[in-house]
């Protein structure tokens, strides 16, 4: 019972909760989301190759607004202007991060990602490391299915300044070091292209390919934890384990949930002294939901991983999803 307490308080502010008056959609959208470059031919072309550089904020949400753009017509028989366009989780996540500081250098060597130079991305960045892969590996499969009206040998991307080995370029560099993340990730975009598949179905696979994505890298970047402050680091920890639960909850990672929920994430980078539930210049809610996460990597750990088995277990069915899905939704009602 906790433990579902601690997931209910977690997602209780999404599920239900619906932006007001979300007729302009475009106010969700994530930070310089206009500026951010909506087709190819914005991108330098050299040698016949567009050329990105995903280490520039901008151009990296230029990935994700090209990808939601060539998606849009596969999302389109679930709801209108691209709102169910399961994608959004991951350019909001990634504009989330940019947002709070967290795509900058966390070792203040370098300016790389402040304020005179806040579109640049750390690759000491923990945050920015991880969500590379959750933005080419998408992107590079897409093109690889056929799904950005792109070959791949039309684009180049531009290696990190350093640590380069894990950072794959193209389809076939990707291919050779995460096959199986590569291969979750094409057949989400076939069961897209598939007019019969539904939206729930399509949730299944776009979180297999997003936690199959992180089991491959999150080891490989754990010394970057080092380099933040403990409540920071253990904030990266517990954000690491939630993700399997949400993913087997099947969190419908749409335009307006996606928002509500980020509005219970931290809003700027956690230093020495925050403890929640009781940081000042945090709402309820975000208290609420860096507690819960705490709290369930404790258990997490404490189980030795058998909660998430048997959290996995009973998210199974339709029935039990809905079941939490209810509940999440009382308490809803009592929090509020
Ligand atoms: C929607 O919001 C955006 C930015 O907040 C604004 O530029 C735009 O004019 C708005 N559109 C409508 C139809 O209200
Ligand atoms: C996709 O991009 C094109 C070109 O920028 C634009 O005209 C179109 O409206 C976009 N479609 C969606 C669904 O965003």
């Amino acid at each position: 019972m906790a433990f579902l307490l601690s997931w209910a308080s977690v997602l209780f502010g999404c599920l239900y909760a619906s932006v007001a008056g979300a007729s302009n959609l475009s106010a969700l959208y994530p930070p310089l989301w206009d500026e951010s470059p909506g087709q190819f031919s914005d991108y330098r072309v050299e040698n016949g190759q567009y050329v990105i550089d995903p280490w520039v904020y901008t151009e990296r949400m230029g990935i994700y607004k090209i990808l939601l753009n060539q998606t849009a017509r596969y999302f389109e028989r679930f709801a209108p202007e691209n709102e169910q366009n399961a994608l959004w989780g991951l350019p909001l996540q990634f504009g989330w991060q940019y947002e709070t500081g967290r795509l900058a250098d966390p070792t203040h060597t370098t300016n790389c990602g402040y304020t005179e130079n806040h579109l640049c991305i750390s690759v000491d960045s923990w945050w920015a490391s991880i969500n590379y892969f959750l933005n080419v590996l998408p992107f590079l499969s897409a093109v690889d299915s056929d799904v950005m009206g792109i070959s791949s040998d039309q684009v180049a991307l531009l290696p990190p300044p350093k640590d380069q080995t894990p950072f794959c370029l193209s389809v076939s560099a990707c291919r050779l070091l995460y096959p199986i993340t590569m291969n979750k990730w094409n057949y989400f975009y076939q069961q897209l292209k598939l007019p019969s598949t539904d939206f729930n179905e399509l949730l299944e696979y776009l979180w297999e390919a997003h936690t199959s994505t992180l089991n491959d890298v999150l080891g490989i970047f754990e010394p970057r934890l080092n380099y933040y402050l403990k409540p920071e680091e253990d904030f990266e920890r517990s954000w690491a384990v939630a993700v399997d639960y949400i993913a087997a909850l099947r969190f419908p990672t749409t335009l307006i949930k996606t928002h509500d929920f980020q509005k219970g994430l931290p809003p700027r980078m956690l230093v020495t002294g925050d403890v929640a539930p009781f940081i000042s210049d945090f709402t309820k809610f975000q208290n609420t939901v860096l507690f819960s996460l705490n709290s369930l990597r404790e258990l997490h750990e404490s189980t030795g991983g058998l909660s998430l088995i048997l959290w996995k277990n009973l998210m199974k069915t339709e029935f039990a999803r809905n079941v939490v899905l209810e509940f999440l939704e009382i308490i809803n009602k009592v929090f509020t």
